[in-house]
């Protein structure tokens, strides 16, 4: 069984991916690790994230970056946004997705194009979304945790300048593709958050 979650950023996808893959037994890739990745080595090797050139280059990123702390930041966050809007980086990193969507007993995947472009085929697909203001209170409160000394705003401001980069670019915008269902966590706990996209699942799923 392939799930697909997509969903802009801090709408609970990814908690809500990483539930779903315990509860099936079925292997999790966050996609936006790898473009975290490709931003990340872009910067660190001096380059810039919004230049083509630069951002293939990044695509050569050492796996061990895959595991590195400094990808869970908002600058990170930021510089794959970059890099995720120019067409060579999406296809230098297509093959490793489908791959990881075709292994044999299936898998759980979450970004912006899986039910759409990496596996359309998905069994199940979701489509996650908060509201602008929960999503950047919700990074807000999680930066608080980390230490961190962002103004609401500035965070709020990052939120939107993300969605109109990630659903305005050309190629694989974020969508949400005509067969996947919408789950709004705008009210909903973590808890009853993962208990809805279970549900949903298993009615997509029941007949198979
Ligand atoms: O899900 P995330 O916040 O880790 O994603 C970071 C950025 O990577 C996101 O703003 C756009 C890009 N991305 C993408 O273009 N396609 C994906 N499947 C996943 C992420």
């Amino acid at each position: 069984m392939i799930i697909a979650v997509d969903g802009p950023a801090a709408s609970g996808k990814g908690t809500i991916a990483r539930a779903l893959a315990r509860h099936y037994g079925l292997p999790h890739l966050d996609t936006g690790l790898l473009y975290r990745a490709v931003g990340v080595s872009v910067e660190r090797a001096g380059g810039d994230p919004a230049d083509p050139a630069d951002a293939l280059a990044g695509c050569d990123f050492d796996p061990a970056l895959l595991g590195d702390p400094a990808l869970k930041t908002e600058s990170a966050g930021r510089a794959a946004s970059l890099v995720s809007v120019h067409p060579p980086v999406r296809a230098a990193l297509l093959d490793r997705q489908r791959a990881f969507a075709g292994q044999p007993g299936g898998a759980v995947l979450d970004g912006r194009d899986i039910g759409t472009v990496i596996a359309p085929q998905a069994d199940a697909k979701l489509f996650v979304t908060a509201s602008s203001r929960v999503r950047a209170e919700r990074r807000f409160h999680e930066l608080e945790r980390m230490g961190a000394d962002v103004p609401f705003e500035a965070v709020m401001a990052d939120i939107i300048a993300r969605d109109q980069r990630d659903a305005g670019r050309s190629t694989a915008p974020l969508r949400q593709a005509d067969d996947a269902d919408l789950l709004d966590t705008s009210d909903l706990g973590i808890d009853a958050a993962v208990q809805r996209a279970i549900s949903l699942v298993e009615a997509r799923t029941a007949d198979r």
